[in-house]
């Protein structure tokens, strides 16, 4: 369709370099950069102004429901989140939000509202769309699927670098258990498990610098797009 002709589509778990890379490649290729884990994480934000518990998915059904959540490529090759017009790009990345994303982001009329959000952002652009389930669930035609992966050992190397370059403390062994501990409960929820589309092309990061991933997923666009 029109629609999703312009559309890249990157997905993948975290760790994998995945936010990095999507900006850059918007840059590279002249797209808008749109961040949906942004999305999720400003209906979390909601959640949590409201007092609503993480365990309570009618409640929060009803908070995400209501509040109006916009994502803005911010013509710098960033994305902007707002909730209910102010901008919450900086509060939604405390660890308070990033421990109960997870859960709201399952709830079923969460995922609904996003994914129709997300499909009205790219109707008229030439957008690199970052998220979870891009080319499986929000834009099944994308021009191009990239799923970008890499051991856990690796992910779980680069966050635990960027904890200590943020002066925060980090226990390698903790960090790793964190993520294989997300991968489980990220590849097996019932509501939009994290696959790769059947159509995606698999990129490995773990022995990759972000210069070459990024010359990769130029290469592909290039040629998927006939020159971009
Ligand atoms: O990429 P991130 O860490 O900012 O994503 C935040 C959370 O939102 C993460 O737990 C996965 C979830 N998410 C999702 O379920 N679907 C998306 N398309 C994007 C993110």
């Amino acid at each position: 369709s029109v629609t999703s002709s312009r559309v890249i589509a990157i997905d993948g778990p975290a760790g994998t370099g995945k936010s990095t890379v999507s900006k850059l490649l918007a840059q590279r290729v002249g797209a808008h950069y749109l961040d949906t884990g942004a999305m999720y994480r400003a209906a979390t934000l909601a959640v949590q102004r409201a007092g609503v518990s993480p365990d309570a998915p009618d409640s929060i059904a009803a908070v995400v429901d209501d509040a109006r959540i916009e994502l803005r490529a911010d013509g710098s090759g960033g994305s902007r989140v707002f909730l209910d017009g102010e901008d919450v790009s900086a509060p939604i990345r405390t660890d308070e939000v990033t421990n109960a994303v997870s859960a709201v982001s399952a709830v079923p009329a969460v995922r609904s509202k996003m994914v129709a959000l997300q499909r009205i952002h790219a109707v008229d652009d030439f957008v690199v769309v970052e998220g979870r389930d891009i080319g499986t669930v929000v834009f099944p035609d994308a021009q191009v699927k990239i799923y970008l992966t890499a051991t856990p050992e690796a992910r779980a190397l680069r966050r635990h670098r960027q904890n200590l370059s943020a002066g925060r403390d980090s226990d390698f062994e903790q960090v790793l258990e964190g993520v294989n501990r997300r991968d489980h409960l990220d590849s097996t929820r019932t509501v939009s498990p994290l696959r790769p589309a059947d159509d995606a092309v698999i990129v490995d990061t773990s022995d990759l610098s972000l210069e070459q991933v990024l010359d990769k997923l130029a290469g592909l666009v290039q040629t998927r797009t006939g020159g971009a």
